[in-house]
């Protein structure tokens, strides 16, 4: 390896919300952080020689954001995702979720209806509920172990007069699934049926296992037309505090419509190392990406080995993409039991699945993102305080 994920970094009183936020989220601050999704890894070297020239230039005014900057985003797509982006589709702003909230706030109006797949990344709720719009849920379902879309109940959704959006997680965080084809056309299918206007959040779009990630825009000119596609390199490249993403829009009418609706609520908001980081990463990053899938493949290979020969009442599938993991507690009792045990005894902070909707009850969400001697010292610390109870 040519890079060091063992190293181990000493993230604290470093401005970072992960381990600086303890006492406020766990009530304690002895707490192995398994929480917020970042990573405890340094970026790319490659990503911070770029930053360490900037920062040593010594002037730090409003950037210009050329189209240099855009192009090495369009190849990454290319590349890893064989969708070709006209960089006039491209609008760059700070983060996914402030890009997605544009996109409700332009595409529905108060009382309209946006479906959500739950569980699913908490801030959907609240990026629906907040603008008062109506969430309508289309619950996953598990089948064999494996998460997947309840098509019926999702046409149902899609039908009702009101429903206007579709905030689709791909791959979805917190289940790990990396959509198939024939799920991304079933589904994209129904939302051209009823004229829903899909925001396909892909954040996590680079961290897949053994499938291939397909932006549900590639699949035909018609999906292409009615769908927004959200990308960022802060969870590849662990750059989420340079808040820097990038939305993807080919449909001129309703790019224009989400232009408007963005230059009337902020000015443009990019940041200039973030501009430069995710240029950088693009264009240098990818042997650094293979080498932390790598990593990660062996990081989740360790917590499944490790439950299933010392606490086999938890069950986790393999996630498909994501560094994060899907923990089924249900056989110890209940989340609230759960919860206390993993934080006063075993001193480990991961998040309960409630927080991602009801469906998610019971289970809890570890991201793995961190030197493997941490992930065995949490496996170690949760084995402990759970290998007494039946
Ligand atoms: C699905 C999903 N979307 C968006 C985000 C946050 O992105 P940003 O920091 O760019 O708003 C996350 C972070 O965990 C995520 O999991």
């Amino acid at each position: 390896m040519a890079y060091d994920f063992d190293e181990i970094i000493d993230r604290r009183n470093t401005e970072s919300e992960k381990w600086c936020n303890l006492l406020n989220i766990y009530g304690r601050n002895d707490i192995i952080p398994m929480w917020v999704a970042d990573m405890d890894f340094k970026s790319p070297p490659e990503v911070i020689d770029v930053l360490e020239d900037r920062v040593k230039h010594g002037v730090f005014g409003y950037p210009m954001l050329k189209d240099e900057y855009i192009e090495p985003f369009i190849k990454w797509v290319f590349k890893k995702h064989t969708w070709k982006i006209d960089k006039n589709w491209v609008i760059m702003n700070s983060c996914v979720v402030d890009s997605l909230k544009t996109a409700v706030l332009t595409f529905s109006r108060p009382g309209d209806s946006i479906v959500i797949q739950p569980p699913v990344y908490r801030p959907f709720f609240n990026l629906v509920t907040s603008n008062g719009r109506t969430l309508l849920t289309n619950p996953l379902k598990i089948e064999n172990g494996r998460y997947k879309i309840d098509f019926n109940d999702l046409e149902k959704k899609l039908s009702e007069k009101r429903t206007k959006l579709l905030l689709f997680c791909s791959p979805h965080n917190p289940v790990g699934r990396v959509w198939e084809e024939n799920e991304l056309r079933m589904l994209g299918e129904l939302c051209l049926k009823y004229d829903v206007l899909i925001l396909s959040d892909e954040i996590h779009s680079d961290i897949i296992y053994n499938n291939k990630h397909l932006p549900i825009a590639s699949l035909s000119k018609e999906l292409q037309d009615s769908t927004l596609s959200f990308y960022a390199p802060s969870k590849t490249f662990n750059l989420a505090g340079l808040r820097t993403s990038f939305v993807v829009i080919p449909n001129e009418r309703i790019r224009t419509e989400y232009e408007t609706v963005l230059s009337s609520i902020s000015s443009m908001s990019i940041n200039i190392f973030g501009l430069l980081a995710a240029s950088a990463a693009y264009q240098y990053g990818e042997k650094w990406l293979d080498e932390l899938i790598d990593y990660l493949k062996g990081n989740i290979d360790y917590v499944i080995e490790f439950f299933k020969h010392k606490l086999p009442k938890v069950t986790i599938n393999p996630p498909e993409g994501t560094f994060l993991l899907w923990l089924d507690f249900r056989r110890y009792g209940s989340e609230s039991f759960v919860k206390n045990i993993l934080i006063n005894e075993a001193h480990v902070g991961l998040e309960e699945g409630s927080i991602f909707g009801q469906e998610g009850q019971g289970f809890f969400r570890m991201n793995i993102g961190c030197p493997r001697k941490i992930l065995v010292k949490a496996c170690d610390n949760i084995y402990n305080a759970f290998k007494s109870l039946i």
